[in-house]
């Protein structure tokens, strides 16, 4: 079996993650004998560079014609200009929109062997297995953008608006992917200040009640989650929220696995068509020296084979394989304890890709 798969390297510690992700996907062609096309395209600041726009139209369709995409990172110091009209963001941004990816998956386990990577206590990560289902194409992200000024100086709004119809289809996609784990679903929302949170309860609760019943669901406001994060990780299941919650939210999870280079993610939509991205970002201080965690790419490999093409045995050989390498201690500094050996990022990605 060939897969066609669109290959998104990006800027800062994108290329070398994606090499990395790429390794082991060649290590899992040969232990199953699939076959993997892959086409590399321009996004982010790299695409801004050498065609103008972050998002090239030949890298959505390059996009469109895959079975999935794989995405490094985008953005860096050279392209921060605040008043910059475009943005290498634009680009990850644009192509979440353009494949209609509204649910982006963001799960959070920790290996044993890295509580000491976390700066929480261990017996509080005990059991954390959480899943963020953020909502990716809607919200502040999206909604319209003004910049004006009037006599009193300069001011700006960003738009949040959610329509019934895309919170319905996102929590569907939560609910479903709740009863395939522990049961438990939480709506994450401000619905005591924003009226967009109001809609996103009622919606929820609607759903929930009508399809969901055998599910235990809850809703919790935005900035006790931020607590209960910390307080008690191990009591969440699956968390659906709003896109810019989510964004926030999963940074904080990702101090639970002790390193943002831990932690994969995939954007999904519709149908099997799926982008998947580490959930760091292009980490420009540290590209090009060998120091990037190649972990978080590489198990969104394993929820591309999951989710895109249906290789289940494929996508487990693939979390098995990094969950031997940590236990081997091949591991970047991020999650290295003192005293341990640092490896270098293609170490890592070679010491995966020989255990597939
Ligand atoms: C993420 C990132 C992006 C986001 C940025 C780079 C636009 O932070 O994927 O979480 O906010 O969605
Ligand atoms: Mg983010």
């Amino acid at each position: 079996m060939n897969y066609t798969l669109a290959v998104l390297a990006g800027d800062g510690i994108g290329p070398e993650v994606v090499a990395e992700g790429l390794k082991v996907l060649a290590a899992v062609g040969r232990r199953f004998q699939l076959s993997f096309t892959t086409h590399e395209a321009l996004i982010g600041g790299i695409a801004l560079d050498q065609t103008g726009t972050a998002l090239p139209p030949a890298t959505v369709e390059t996009c469109q014609n895959a079975a999935a995409v794989l995405l490094g990172a985008v953005g860096g110091p050279k392209w921060d200009d605040p008043s910059a009209k475009v943005r290498p963001e634009q680009g990850l941004l644009g192509i979440r929109k353009a494949l209609g990816l509204f649910a982006n998956l963001r799960p959070v386990t920790i290996h044993p062997l890295l509580t000491d990577a976390s700066p929480l206590r261990h017996e509080r990560l005990e059991g954390v297995d959480l899943l963020v289902v953020r909502e990716l194409t809607g919200g502040i992200y999206f909604g319209e953008k003004r910049r004006e000024r009037d006599e009193h100086g300069e001011w700006a709004s960003d738009l949040c608006i959610y329509s019934e119809a895309e919170i319905v289809r996102v929590v569907r996609m939560a609910a479903e992917l709740a009863r395939g784990r522990n049961g438990k679903l939480t709506l994450v929302d401000k619905a005591n200040v924003l009226e967009t949170s109001r809609l996103w309860r009622s919606v929820t609760t609607r759903i929930m009640r009508e399809e969901y019943a055998d599910l235990h669901y809850d809703w919790m406001l935005v900035d006790a989650c931020a607590m209960h994060l910390l307080r008690r990780p191990s009591d969440f299941d699956v968390i659906v929220t709003e896109n810019m919650f989510g964004d926030i939210l999963t940074d904080e999870a990702s101090m639970l696995a002790g390193s943002l280079g831990m932690l994969p993610s995939a954007s999904l939509g519709a149908d099997s068509m799926g982008l998947y991205e580490p959930i760091h970002g292009s980490a420009p201080d540290i590209a090009g020296q060998g120091k990037a965690n190649p972990l978080a790419t590489i198990l969104s490999v394993a929820l591309l084979l999951r989710h895109s093409l249906q290789l289940e045995a494929a996508a487990r050989a693939v979390e098995s394989a990094v969950s031997a390498v940590i236990e081997a201690g091949i591991i970047t500094g991020d999650i290295a304890r003192p005293g341990q050996r640092v490896h270098r990022t293609a170490e890592v990605g070679d010491a995966v890709a020989e255990r597939i």
